[in-house]
């Protein structure tokens, strides 16, 4: 069987605090557990070929959330950076992060660059993480570094398409997702990718993030293989081009 894989996946990794509080734990509990399905979908994304990762570890709006379940976060995030960066290079992982780094304390900034500078030969797989990151903030981006341009006159705004401006933007010119997943049960984007999820094929799971496994994301990447892309065209066009009529 030879199912289509998705070149890109992004996932918004959520249920961490419902997952702990269903066993009487903290918030941070569920954090922590969620680093195992972290692990598990970058090996999985590796060995199936799939090209790039994008996963949501943080949003803008997460900063809103009681001071000690951010802190936790942060704490995570240096301290599973720092753990597991030597594996991800040995497994030729690239590792990019986007979203504001501004805000980032500096050491956790200071990790980010290290591992960011460490893997960036590596070809295997593009991961990237999404940290203090917001859909339309990133757009809002876009359009600004976009008018700088064409103030300092480097652009005409005649020149903006939407090929310039999907290069602005954080993901640059990859690949947009194909797959998107959200565990968790919620059926929402939550300020994640906007502009690239356009066409995505969206995925939604109960199951909680730490819960999230093997199997689970396999179900996600055969759901995937079955639908069809139709990008608009009707259904018998896109069939006549899987079949090789056009
Ligand atoms: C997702 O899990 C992780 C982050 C948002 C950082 P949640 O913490 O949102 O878990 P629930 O949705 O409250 O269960
Ligand atoms: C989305 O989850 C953000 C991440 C998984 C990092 P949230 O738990 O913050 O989303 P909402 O609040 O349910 O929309
Ligand atoms: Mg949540």
């Amino acid at each position: 069987m030879s199912a289509a894989l998705p070149r890109h996946v992004a996932i918004v990794m959520d249920g961490n605090g419902r997952w702990a509080r269903a066993r009487g734990g903290l918030r941070a509990d569920g954090h922590r557990a969620g680093v195992t399905p972290v692990r598990m979908v970058i090996e999985e994304c590796v060995r199936h070929e799939i090209g790039a990762l994008t996963l949501f570890a943080f949003s803008s709006e997460n900063w809103g959330r009681p001071r000690d379940e951010v802190m936790s976060l942060m704490s995570l995030f240096v301290e599973s950076l720092e753990a597991e960066i030597e594996e991800l290079h040995r497994r030729g992982v690239r590792v990019r992060f986007i979203g504001e780094r501004a805000e980032l304390d500096a050491r956790l900034r200071a990790s980010m660059a290290s591992s960011e500078q460490v893997t960036a030969a590596n070809t295997r797989l593009l991961l990237q993480i999404a940290l203090s990151y917001g859909g339309r903030s990133d757009i809002v981006g876009a359009a600004r570094r976009l008018a700088e341009h064409v103030e300092q006159r480097r652009l005409a705004a005649s020149q903006i398409d939407e090929p310039t401006f999907a290069a602005a933007l954080a993901l640059g010119g990859i690949v947009d997702p194909d797959l998107f997943i959200r565990t968790g049960g919620e059926q929402r984007i939550s300020n994640f990718l906007l502009w690239n999820l356009a066409y995505t094929e969206l995925y939604f799971t109960d199951r909680l993030w730490p819960d999230f496994d093997v199997a689970a994301f396999e179900a996600a990447l055969q759901h995937y293989a079955a639908r069809q892309r139709r990008f608009g065209l009707s259904a018998e066009q896109v069939q006549a081009v899987d079949g090789g009529l056009v």
